[in-house]
């Protein structure tokens, strides 16, 4: 085990596949440190991931995203789980740091309709006001080939429970160990 969780494991995808529920359960199985991104772009601005897209801007918040992922990224010589936004693929500097070999990166896939199943109606994301369906698509159009680039393994949690994703999780890294 200390050779997988001594590799920083970093869970990427659309919104709504789980990354931030399955993270916690995955650093909570190997205890170990659990840090998510958006919730951390939220602590240290204090202000909600949708507050900072209508009042600064969505490249204002990636700009955050961005400089909280390097600092992670360069702590997490002890063990980690980190659980990015959606969007954390979109930006080139993010895309460099997590094709970094030393990272298990973890691609979290989802059909569409999963995705609209599991959110709620009153869901804030900023980026999916409107038509969700058209936007999710749209989103995992511009983003699949990104998604694919960064991450070394891929896990489809269609009709999986949170533990039963972090387990199949856990079991794809360990099969590469
Ligand atoms: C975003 C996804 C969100 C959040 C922000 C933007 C995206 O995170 O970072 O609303 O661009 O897909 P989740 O993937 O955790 O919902």
């Amino acid at each position: 085990m200390s050779n997988l969780a001594g590799r920083p494991i970093v869970l990427v995808g659309m919104m709504g596949t789980g990354k931030t529920s399955v993270g916690r359960v995955i650093a909570d199985r190997l205890g170990i440190d659990f840090h998510d991104l958006d919730q951390e772009v939220e602590r240290r601005s204090g202000k909600a991931v949708a507050t900072i897209f209508a009042e600064q801007g969505e490249e204002a918040f990636r700009a955050l995203e961005s400089d909280l992922l390097g600092e992670i990224l360069s702590r997490a010589n002890s063990p980690v789980v980190v659980s990015t936004g959606g969007g954390i693929v979109t930006i080139a500097k993010n895309r460099e740091m997590l094709t970094d070999p030393t990272l298990n990166v973890v691609l979290l896939e989802a059909s569409i309709d999963e995705i609209l199943g599991r959110l709620s109606d009153d869901d804030v994301r900023p980026l999916l006001r409107g038509d969700r369906r058209s936007a999710l698509e749209s989103l995992w159009r511009s983003r699949e080939a990104d998604y694919r680039l960064v991450a070394k393994f891929v896990v489809q949690t269609n009709g999986l429970s949170v533990a039963e994703v972090a387990q199949a999780v856990l079991r794809e890294i360990q099969v590469a160990a």
